[in-house]
């Protein structure tokens, strides 16, 4: 079952206007959602992050630099620390030791997973956390509404340009044929889409992406290709996958994780051959 939020229980926190948009970190620092520094194009930046788990380190000095519009994979074997790595990113789980950057200036290590979201890193989770009941169309309406930069009454109407946002990402998703279906009845990979037009409303610099292709049909899993490479650009990607044929349509940089760190970083062609990505992973 998927999850179904209740957009009554749907409390909006703050009224801040989109441009100025502000809020503390946890410990006072304050940011603004504009002050993304990409000065030297590094919109992602790890540098010797660790984490342990009972004395296991899930991540060990892991290091990593996502250029701004980038389309990055990720890859590697079971446990190699994918998800716990998009955990330091979004603010789930905090380092042991390390720096973890958003652009030159946001230390994401010293922010709450609310205020990573605003500043603009988004995550999909592999449930698609969309309101079943509602339609294509609603669901993207109320991750609009609910975007707090934008909040507005979940009850006032769309101007023209807000219709047109929501008609834009129907697109891009390709669901503007199924904008009056309930979300409920759609297939498996049109609630996935769904849930990363949702996620597109709120106009994300990053986008964290773990396993999106896990349960679609080959035909959904080559359109998810071609739509994350024509968000690239726009949005940096961080796709974790272990399905190659999806990584290769995707064409980007591959970065292979094991056991914490990086293990080989390259072409798709060039970490296939690598032998120690063989050994640990690919020739499983
Ligand atoms: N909250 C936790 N408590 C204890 N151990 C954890 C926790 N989260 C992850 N681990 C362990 O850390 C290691 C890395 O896990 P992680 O989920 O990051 O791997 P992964 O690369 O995403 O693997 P998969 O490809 O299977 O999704 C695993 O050994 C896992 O059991
Ligand atoms: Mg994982």
């Amino acid at each position: 079952m998927n999850k179904v939020l209740d957009p009554q229980g749907v409390r909006p926190e703050g009224l801040n206007d989109r441009e100025n948009w502000e809020g503390p970190a946890s410990d006072g620092h304050v940011f603004r959602a504009g002050e993304l520094d990409l000065s030297h194009k590094v919109i992602l930046y790890l540098d010797d992050i660790s984490v342990s788990f009972d004395g296991f380190k899930a991540l060990n000095k892991l290091n990593l630099a996502i250029d701004a519009g980038e389309l990055r994979c990720i890859i590697g074997p079971n446990g190699a620390g994918k998800t716990t790595m998009m955990d330091v990113i979004t603010g789930k789980t905090r380092p042991d030791e390390g720096k973890c950057f958003f652009g030159q200036t946001i230390d994401l290590t010293r922010m709450t997973e609310p205020e990573i979201a605003h500043a603009g890193i988004g995550r999909k989770f592999q449930k698609p956390t969309i309101f079943e009941h509602h339609t294509a169309f609603e669901n993207l309406e109320l991750a609009m509404k609910m975007d707090k930069r934008v909040w507005k009454s979940l009850f006032a109407a769309l101007s023209d340009d807000e219709y047109d946002r929501v008609s834009d990402v129907l697109r891009q998703i390709r669901l503007d044929h199924e904008a009056e279906r309930p979300a409920g009845l759609l297939s498996h990979g049109q609630k996935q889409w769904l849930e990363i037009g949702m996620l597109l409303m709120q106009e994300p610099r990053l986008l964290l992406l773990d396993e999106p292709v896990a349960g679609m049909t080959d035909d959904e899993t080559e359109r998810t290709a071609e739509l994350f490479v024509s968000l690239a650009g726009k949005h940096s990607l961080v796709v974790v996958e272990h399905d190659m044929s999806f990584v290769e349509a995707l064409g980007g940089l591959v970065t292979v994780l094991h056991e914490g760190s990086v293990l080989a970083e390259g072409d798709l062609a060039t970490v296939q051959n690598d032998q120690r990505v063989i050994e640990v992973y690919l020739g499983r």
